[in-house]
């Protein structure tokens, strides 16, 4: 399986190993008249180049901006929601199912799975969860092998699983760091090697990266989130671009950057001002349309993006002030992901008092295997349907 998904590779093909170096590296030699010429009217073609395309580009979008946004039919796709036991992938996973597509969800929360199963299919929906650890790259590429005969191959890959640590860096156990990676970023690389080159194959397919606004600016008490997040949104853009430099031009990538969302149980308790935390149906309806229209990335809320472009403008003294007030404690009781600590409750309720779980930090020394999630229950998001709810 290993094999299959490429690694090792480079030496296979006989690639330099790393620090190898030719002999004539360093040794410059000087460009003769014409080569200097060449290479100064290539970079002029280019700038020109880049105008141009940007001002179709431009003109493009004022167009779809006047007369509306092409969007896709999804019927046709056999969707992945991964993390889709609960929260933003609970709900995407219903909002997929209503539209037709098939909807396959995997999550580490066996209880949470069922539920999303049981709530897409009693909407007249296709859905099928399986129990998977996506930090795990031997049990993401088994799973996948086993959803390619189960159902299909993947069309729409949703990259949603994430967990937070909420604490400051130097509170955070190693492993708990470790899992933000694995969990926020390493597992898209997993998810996409497993299935990408059946998209290639089948010439369609979309790879979407939910990723935080925290992959744009530094948050206090999220180190390792927000390195995983901007680690996240560069593999998104990364992947864009190779994609279309091998001229996989049909096979889209978008990548998703909410504020904090309200009631998923990730940041319910934190404390932010001046934008509002969000409704998450609300982000639910943004990331299906964000799909439906192709988008590259989607900002939500959409003014932060006015935000983000103030941070490579201003001195890091405006910025630094800037982001202290506006999200001055993202885990104000240190437990930033309440949905799996309730998980985590659960099972120490059964447990002798002396392992009993009280907070995060608890939790990384009580609970090391998070196979143990399986067994538990997961949290619901019990509020009136949005405008974008009703009208799907
Ligand atoms: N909640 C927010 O404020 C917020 C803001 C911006 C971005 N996001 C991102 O949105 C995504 C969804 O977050 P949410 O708010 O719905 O959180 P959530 O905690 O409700 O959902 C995350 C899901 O991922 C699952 N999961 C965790 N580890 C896993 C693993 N190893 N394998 C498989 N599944 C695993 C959990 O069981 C859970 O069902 C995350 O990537 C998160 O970082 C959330």
């Amino acid at each position: 399986m290993v094999e299959e998904n490429n690694n090792n590779r480079a030496s296979e093909n006989g690639h330099l190993a790393h620090g190898a170096q030719s002999a004539n590296a360093g040794k410059a030699t000087p460009l003769t008249f014409y080569e200097n010429l060449k290479s100064w009217v290539e970079a002029i073609a280019d700038v020109m180049m880049f105008i141009l395309c940007s001002i179709g580009f431009i003109l493009k979008d004022l167009y779809y901006i006047a007369f509306g946004y092409p969007e896709k039919e999804l019927n046709n796709d056999i969707a992945l929601v991964t993390g889709g036991g609960s929260g933003l992938g609970r709900l995407l996973s219903m909002r997929l199912g209503k539209m037709g597509t098939k909807v396959i969800v995997w999550d580490i929360n066996k209880q949470g799975i069922d539920e999303t199963v049981k709530m897409v299919q009693e909407a007249g929906g296709y859905c099928k969860g399986y129990v998977v650890d996506i930090s795990r790259k031997e049990e993401v590429y088994k799973a996948a092998e086993v959803l390619r005969h189960e159902v299909g191959d993947i069309s729409l890959l949703i990259n949603n699983a994430g967990v937070v640590s909420g604490m400051h860096l130097l509170n955070t156990p190693d492993h708990l760091i470790e899992r933000s990676f694995n969990v926020n970023v390493m597992a898209h690389f997993w998810t996409t090697k497993a299935f990408l080159p059946k998209m290639i194959e089948n010439q369609s397919g979309h790879i979407v990266t939910i990723a935080s606004l925290a992959g744009h600016v530094g948050i206090t008490k999220l180190v390792d989130y927000c390195a995983s997040k901007f680690a996240a949104v560069g593999f998104d853009e990364a992947l864009r671009l190779e994609l279309e430099v091998l001229g996989h031009t049909n096979i889209q990538t978008t990548c998703v950057c909410p504020f904090f969302i309200q009631q998923t149980g990730m940041f319910d308790d934190v404390n932010a001002r001046w934008v509002p935390t969000l409704n998450p149906n609300d982000v639910a309806d943004r990331v299906i349309t964000a799909i439906k229209k192709n988008e590259k990335i989607a900002i939500i809320p959409g003014y932060c993006k006015f935000l983000l472009s103030l941070k490579w403008t201003f001195p890091w003294g405006c910025v630094g002030g800037l982001l202290r007030r506006l999200v001055p404690d993202a885990s104000p009781h240190g437990i930033a992901q309440k949905s799996l600590l309730n998980v985590y409750k659960k099972l120490s309720a059964t447990a002798s008092p002396a392992t009993a779980v009280t907070s995060i930090t608890d939790i990384s020394s009580t609970f090391k295997e998070p196979a143990a999630l399986t067994k538990a229950g997961t949290l619901l998001i019990k509020r009136s349907p949005s405008l974008g709810e009703r009208v799907l």
